[in-house]
This record gives structure tokens, C-alpha cells and sequence, in this order.
């Protein structure tokens, strides 16, 4: 992926109508120099949202959300700059001259990014498949039969595994398509027996699963061959390092725009509910990967999505599922509800046979996660002695997620408390008794310290500008660092985790707001900021360097250690004058 240069996107913010782009999406009313809307980024009655096309910005007086529009349009459609740029371009006609990458980008272009081009090669075969007329035409059936338009078959990339052993390996061999990153994908798998691969996915309807920045981390297949009992009903891509199913959610890159506009995401779980919901007007619902909700999913939900909602299969599985989630939505302080389906119903044959109305009304109505926890536990026990010790038992690990002392905690136990009508005092000693628990819930330390804000701010550009990451690591922006959670967080960024997932959680909220803000997206010369800050964190980090060097040369001088003295002395002079160096001297732009 070459680089776009400065220039071009300044050109192309000047020369596009931000009033137009943005009028696609919200409604605009002239006024004054403004045009003004409903801001589409958080709930209002009111309009709040400014475009100001002199200055090529909008601003939000309410959510505080600015930019230009790029930045618009990277946060309504969950894209990358790069992306939206590319978009626009072509609108106002400007060219982006795609300079050839040099053997060191060459070089420095890692594994991830070579493992999402092989998937997305993949898919763009399933894809091919699922279209031509003939192979395609079992796919395209199945998807009608299950009322899936064109629409939501293409937002979601869906595609088509031919029923053989070789399609996808013949379309790689002759595309000279190295095999190896294929295997790692799960895509290929060697033959057992003598030489050669064969296909992994056969015979089923290919869900990719996309990042919000379009990129696919994977696959997860439906069969076609539904009666046959040897064949598992879906195939997912092995765990590999860019598909890590825990932290993966079906759907998100679809549904993330529309968590801020409909204040709220469905959590259901079969990728045919996404699928379903999303045709039926749901574009706000996500599912996990065919496994228990984890932690590292709620967390990503809860920084994107006002609540949640549950809306699990209605058969026994489901409900069991329901209740293993709410702890992990409590714990994280989700606004967590739950809608109950009748049994044997799941959200996909809910709307089907009752329409997108019935579902809605069930969505908007849901009882929050704790009422329907209680519903479970006890309403629908026989109310009896033991039925009431036994719901103490399951509440139990409820009320350990919500943390030590929160007020919370104490509301929800009064809660349980009037509902099983015994004294707070009999919940809290059930709680007490409790076995101390195998894994003890990260209660976030309260009142950690903000990490160092000149440190921040290089991340803050870098999560704005995610293309100059390469870059910045070879500027050599880790040893600056003097926070040991944002080198932390700085590794796990370059092995590919975003900021947001990468975000320790005692300073997750700092790095939401400040990282996460989008302050950069408009700088007119991304790099340049870049190098500055930089240049700048490096400066302080040597003035501490200075100060450390200095107390302890005056140390070794006290206790009369002069060969120490000496070398102590040395060292400050050297980094001294490196720092003088580094003040006079503009880091040098790479070309
Ligand atoms: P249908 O409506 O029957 O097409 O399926 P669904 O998409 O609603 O999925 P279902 O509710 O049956 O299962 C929920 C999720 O569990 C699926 O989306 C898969 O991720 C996962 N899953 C289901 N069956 C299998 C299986 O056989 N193997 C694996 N690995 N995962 C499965
Ligand atoms: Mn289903």
C-alpha cells in the first residue's frame, strides 16, 4: 500500500463539498455560514451537529466529535483514512499517484498485512464463486431461501466454497500464490497421505469475518449439505495471528456505525441472525464467534455501543448462554438487557415469521440484564427453600463482578435481596460463603495515574494515521517511553492489536478519549505532527535522562567512587549534547 501524499489530501478536502458528503448521510439546514443536523455520532432531539464549509470542518456541540470529512467518514463507515481518501478522490477527480513501494517498505510490510491480503484474495474468490452463473447457483438459492438481499449480501462480502477439493487451491497455484500463509489460515490444508493441499472450506456459504477497517481476519463457513449428519454446520478459521476468535466479533464492521445512531447493540449468536437482523433493519447487531462471550468482546462493545442488548436463541442453550453473559456485561458496566424469545425460536426465525416490528417492540422493551436474571433464577423456580439458596448461589458470581464497593453493588443486592424476599444481610452472607473465585475479576484500580500526555499524543496521531505506524516504530518511539502501560500497549499496537483493544484497562478510558478523539485526523501534515511530537517526547525524555545522570555523578562523588564519577560525567556530557543536537535539528523527513 503506497503512501498518499500531504498534498493530495489537502487537494481533495478542498476541492470536495463536505456539505454534499455529510447531506448523504444526516440531514443539513442552512445557517448562517453553518449547515446544521441531528448529530448522527450520539442521541439528540436537537441539532447540535456544524458543518462549516469555509473551513472544511464539522463539530458537534454536543458528543464534541470534529474533523474534516475524512474523519466524518471514517467514523460513520468504520473505515481507514486511506480508504476514504481513495473514495473521495475519485469524486472530485484527483488522481492519487501510487508511488511503488521500496524494498524496505517491501521488507517492512509484516506478516499481518500479507496474511489479510491472502484473505482477502480468498474472499474475493468465494465471492466470484457465489456470482458466476452456473457454480454460484446453490449459494445464491440458499441465500434467497433464507431471505438475504443482494445488499446485505454484499455489505457483508458474502461468497461460496465450491463443492470440490482443489477451486480455491487452483485459483492460488495460478496466481503463483505462495501456499504457506494459506495453511496458516486455515484456508489450505496438506494432504496426509503423498504430496499436495487440498481445499478447507467445501461446500458452504463463506462468511468472511471483517474488521472495522475492512481488513478480513477470516473465514467462518455454513455448510450447504444440511443433511448430512458428518458435516459439522460451520467451519471456522483456525486461531492464528490475526484471527483470535476471542476477540472477534461477527458483523462489527457493519454494525459499528450504527451503534451511536440507534443507541444500542444486538448481541445475538449465529452469524445467520447477524445476517437476518441486518436485512430486517438491525444493523446494530453483532454476534461472537460460536463462542461464550468473553471479556475482551464486551469491552470492545462497551466502548462503541451505549448498551447492549442480549437476544439469544430462546431454546435452553440460549438462555443458559444469557446467563453466563450478564456477569461479564455487569462487570464490565455495560447498560446490559436481555430480550427472551420464545423457545425454539432464535432472532433469524423471530422476524421471519413475525416481522421486524415484533422484534423491535421486544428490543426497545427489554428488562435489564439484572431483572432478567432474577426472571431466570427465580420466577420461574418453584419458590421454595432450596430453589432459594440455590438462586443466592447464582447470584452470587453477579454480584462479585460488580466490584468491591460500588454503590451499584449495593443496589443490586437490595434487588435481589426484595425478590427473593429475604434480608440484604442473608445475600451478603451467601456471598460471603462463597469460594474465593478461580479467576478474581480485574476490579480497575481506582484512581490510576493518567499516563504522561506527550505520550499520549503520539499515540493519539498514530491511531489517527494508522499507515505511519511502520514509520514511527523505526523512529525508535518505544525507548521514549517512560509509562510501562503505553509500552505495553505500544508492543501489542504493533503485533496488530488496535489502540482500543490494546488499551490497558486501568487507563482504557484515558486512551478512549484522548487517543480515540480523532484530534488528529485533520492535521494538514500528519507526518510532520508526527515527527514533532516525537522529537519532542525524546527531548524529555533526555532532559530526564540529564537530570538522573546528574544526581547520580553527585552520588558517586559523595561516596568517592571517582572512576564511577567520571564515566557518570562522560555519559551526561555525550547526552547532553545529543539533546542540544536533537533541539537545533528537525528530524529529517523521510522521502
Ligand atoms: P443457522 O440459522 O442454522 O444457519 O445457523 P446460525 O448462524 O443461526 O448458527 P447457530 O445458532 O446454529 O450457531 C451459532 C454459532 O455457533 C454459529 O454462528 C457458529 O459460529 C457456531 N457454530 C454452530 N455450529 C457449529 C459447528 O458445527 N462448528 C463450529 N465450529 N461452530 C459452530
Ligand atoms: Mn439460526
Amino acid at each position: 500500500m503506497a503512501l498518499i501524499p500531504d498534498e493530495v489530501v489537502s487537494e481533495i478536502r478542498d476541492r470536495i463539498d463536505i456539505v454534499a458528503v455529510i447531506g448523504e448521510h444526516i440531514q443539513l439546514k442552512k445557517s448562517g455560514v453553518n449547515w446544521k443536523g441531528l448529530c448522527p455520532f450520539h442521541q439528540e432531539k436537537t441539532p447540535s451537529f456544524h458543518v462549516n464549509p469555509p473551513r472544511h470542518t464539522f463539530y458537534c456541540f454536543g458528543c464534541q466529535k470534529k474533523g474534516d470529512v475524512f474523519a466524518f467518514l471514517m467514523e460513520i463507515g468504520g473505515k481507514s483514512f486511506g480508504e476514504v481518501v481513495r473514495e473521495l478522490a475519485g469524486r472530485v477527480g484527483v488522481v492519487i499517484p501510487e508511488r511503488p513501494m521500496s524494498p524496505e517498505e517491501q521488507a517492512r510490510r509484516s506478516e499481518r498485512s500479507r496474511l489479510f491480503d491472502v484473505n482477502a484474495l480468498a474472499a474475493a474468490y468465494y465471492r466470484g464463486v457465489l456470482g458466476d452463473g452456473r457454480q454460484g447457483a446453490a449459494g445464491r438459492a440458499y441465500l434467497e431461501g433464507r431471505g438475504i438481499g443482494a445488499e446485505v449480501a454484499a455489505a457483508f462480502q458474502l461468497g461460496l466454497a465450491p463443492d470440490g477439493w482443489d477451486g480455491l487451491l487452483r485459483h492460488f497455484e495460478q496466481r503463483r500464490i505462495p501456499l504457506e500463509p494459506a495453511l496458516l489460515l486455515g484456508l489450505v490444508a496438506r494432504r496426509s497421505s503423498g504430496s499436495g493441499h487440498y481445499d478447507k472450506f467445501r461446500n458452504r456459504l463463506m462468511c468472511p469475518v471483517i474488521l472495522p477497517a475492512g481488513e478480513i481476519a477470516g473465514f467462518s463457513g455454513r455448510t450447504l449439505a444440511n443433511d448430512d449428519p458428518e458435516t459439522p454446520k460451520y467451519l471456522n478459521s483456525p486461531e492464528n495471528p490475526i484471527y483470535k476468535k476471542s476477540q472477534l466479533l461477527f458483523g462489527l464492521h457493519a454494525a459499528r456505525p450504527s451503534f451511536a445512531k440507534r443507541g444500542r447493540a444486538i448481541l445475538v449468536e449465529g452469524n445467520f441472525d447477524v445476517i437476518a437482523l441486518h436485512q430486517a433493519g438491525f444493523t446494530e447487531t453483532v454476534a461472537p464467534l460460536g463462542t461464550a462471550l468473553t471479556a475482551e468482546q464486551v469491552e470492545s462493545l462497551r466502548r462503541l455501543a451505549p448498551s447492549v442488548v442480549l437476544c439469544l436463541d430462546g431454546d435452553k442453550a440460549g438462555r443458559a448462554a444469557a446467563l453466563r453473559a450478564i456477569p461479564i456485561l455487569v462487570a464490565a458496566g455495560v447498560d446490559a438487557r436481555v430480550v427472551a424469545l420464545p423457545d425454539k425460536e432464535d432472532p433469524d426465525s423471530f422476524v421471519r415469521s413475525r416481522g421486524a416490528a415484533a422484534l423491535e417492540d421486544r428490543v426497545a422493551h427489554a428488562p435489564s440484564a439484572i431483572d432478567h436474571f432474577l426472571e431466570e433464577i427465580w420466577y420461574r423456580s418453584d419458590r421454595s427453600a432450596e430453589a432459594r439458596a440455590a438462586a443466592l448461589r447464582e447470584a452470587a458470581p453477579l454480584i462479585a463482578a460488580l466490584g468491591a464497593d460500588s454503590i451499584k453493588r449495593d443496589i443490586v443486592i437490595q434487588q435481589f435481596a426484595r425478590a427473593l424476599d429475604v434480608e440484604s444481610r442473608v445475600v451478603r452472607m451467601a456471598l460471603a460463603a462463597r469460594p474465593a473465585p478461580a479467576a478474581p475479576t480485574p476490579a480497575p484500580a481506582p484512581a490510576a495515574p493518567p499516563p504522561p500526555s506527550a505520550e499520549l499524543k503520539v499515540f493519539a496521531i498514530l491511531a489517527d494515521h494508522p499507515d505511519l505506524v511502520a514509520e514511527a516504530d523505526q523512529l525508535g518511539i518505544r525507548s521514549p517511553l517512560t509509562d510501562a502501560r503505553l509500552r505495553d500497549m505500544y508492543s501489542r499496537r504493533l503485533s496488530g492489536q488496535s489502540f482500543l483493544d490494546a488499551a490497558p484497562q486501568d487507563i482504557s478510558d484515558h486512551v478512549a478519549r484522548e487517543v480515540l478523539s480523532g484530534a488528529y485526523a485533520a492535521v494538514p501534515n500528519p507526518r510532520r505532527t508526527l515527527m514533532d511530537a516525537v522529537r519532542m517526547l525524546r527531548s524529555e525524555h533526555m532532559e530526564q535522562e540529564l537530570a538522573r545522570l546528574h544526581r547520580a555523578a553527585k552520588d558517586a562523588n559523595r561516596r568517592g567512587d571517582t572512576t564511577l564519577e567520571r564515566e557518570l560525567t562522560r555519559k551526561y556530557v555525550e547526552t547532553r549534547k545529543h539533546a542540544e543536537e536533537l533541539k537545533r535539528r528537525p528530524e529529517e523527513e523521510p522521502r
